[in-house]
């Protein structure tokens, strides 16, 4: 069977908006998007981001999409598995570029210590069910300076030397994603979350991490079956929210 989610026909291009994922919310709710849709643009005015409400993109140089999803067969207390849909795609595709790739617990990804993508996930739901998922990336593809605070950002131009075509590499990603978003429709979820965690950055050895204590050392466990962060520290198992714990570098 021939299946596809994403298509050309269904991307939304626009030169300047506020926020790809907030564009995508408006017409979710007043114009029935399908499944599919992917709203792009050149330059976002106020791109959020997860732990603040901005994102830096320099105009132009970089992918900054929301992509919408109708997860319907997912239940609202297994919306973590878009989370790893798209994190999983995202460094799937990188993977074809660079190596040292790894997803920062919930959905930062980074090339060694360095963070080249963010993804900001938004749900509406029907009853117990997901309605709509709003799947906002921002990936650093050809900008070279980043004037921000955000903490150690780099780009496929950085960390390659070479000059990407936006719209060729936006279709390699769809690809990736809509690979592991039909892996996840056809019940390969354990797999999904196997290679999730196979790919947590810090998944291996004694770190530091930070909560409203203080610092602590510990290892990373795991995931709950609701996307916790799962640390063990030589006295116990620790679970975390997301906003409730820090990777100290
Ligand atoms: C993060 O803070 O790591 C998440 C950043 C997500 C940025 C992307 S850019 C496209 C989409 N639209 C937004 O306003 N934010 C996301």
């Amino acid at each position: 069977m021939n299946r596809f989610l994403f298509s050309p026909k269904l991307l939304v291009r626009k030169n300047e908006i506020d926020s790809t994922n907030t564009f995508a919310l408006d017409l979710i709710k007043n114009n029935n998007p399908s499944a599919g849709t992917v709203v792009l643009t050149l330059k976002q005015t106020k791109g959020r981001g997860q732990r603040s409400n901005f994102w830096e993109s320099e105009s132009g140089k970089n992918l900054t999409i929301s992509a919408i999803l109708k997860p319907e067969f997912l239940a609202i207390s297994n919306q973590f598995q878009i989370s790893m849909v798209i994190s999983l795609g995202a460094i799937d595709y990188l993977q074809e570029y660079l190596t040292g790739v790894s997803i920062k617990w919930p959905n930062d990804i980074y090339v060694e210590d360095k963070k080249i993508a963010g993804i900001l996930i938004e749900h509406s739901i029907m009853g117990t069910l997901l309605a709509y998922s709003i799947c906002g990336i921002g990936l650093n593809v050809n900008q070279k300076i980043f004037t921000s605070d955000a903490p150690n950002p780099t780009s496929l131009t950085i960390l390659t030397g070479k000059k990407f075509n936006l719209d060729e590499e936006l279709f390699k990603l769809l690809e990736c994603i809509e690979k592991r978003y039909f892996q996840l429709k056809d019940g390969g979820s354990e797999l999904l979350k196997k290679d999730y965690l196979n790919s947590l950055y810090w998944k291996d050895g004694l770190h530091q991490f930070s909560d409203s204590k203080g610092v602590f050392e510990g290892k990373i466990a795991g995931i709950t079956e609701f996307g916790q962060l799962r640390i063990t520290t030589e006295q116990e198992e620790r679970v975390y929210n997301f906003k409730e714990v820090s990777f100290v570098q």
